[in-house]
């Protein structure tokens, strides 16, 4: 018997429970439940409108579908574009509060952003985004 193995097996078991441990998932599922908000807000509020169902952009916005890994869109720099909008991007602040200004962001920066399915036929357009 070599004397370190045994402590050496012990050590092994430990770091192979703590791999199998998942990190923090109430604080997960709470993002969770941000992200999805958003993702329902990205839509309600009219942001799809300009920039896409699916983030890929349209004539009237940039696509945000790569934000997430874009190092200069910080948490801070995309809530101020949402509530004091940009050149041809009307301001927010009126129309999304605070929290949810923080889902939409929580959306946007999502390593897997919730997919939502297809609004239900007959649902109403969502209302005009605010004039600029
Ligand atoms: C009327 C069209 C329009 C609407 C509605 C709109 N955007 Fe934008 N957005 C733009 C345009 C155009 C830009 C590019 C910068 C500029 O000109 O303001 C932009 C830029 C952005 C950016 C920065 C990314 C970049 O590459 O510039 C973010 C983040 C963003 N929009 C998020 C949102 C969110 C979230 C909403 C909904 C609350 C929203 N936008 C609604 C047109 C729009």
């Amino acid at each position: 018997m070599i004397p370190h193995l045994k402590s050496f097996t012990a050590g092994a078991a430990l770091a192979v429970l703590l791999a199998a441990l998942p990190p923090c998932s109430f604080a997960a599922d709470k993002n969770k439940a941000a992200e999805e908000a958003g993702a329902i807000l990205f839509r309600g509020k009219g942001c799809a409108h300009c920039h896409g169902d699916d983030l890929a952009g349209t004539k009237k916005g940039p696509s945000l579908a790569n934000i997430d890994k874009d190092k200069q869109w910080t948490l801070e720099r995309i809530t101020y574009q949402i509530l004091n909008g940009g050149q041809k991007m009307p301001p927010f602040a009126d129309s999304v509060t605070d929290e949810e200004a923080a889902q939409l962001v929580a959306y946007l920066r999502a390593k897997h952003r919730p997919v939502l399915p297809p609004p239900a036929p007959g649902t109403p357009p969502p209302p005009d985004p605010p004039a600029r």
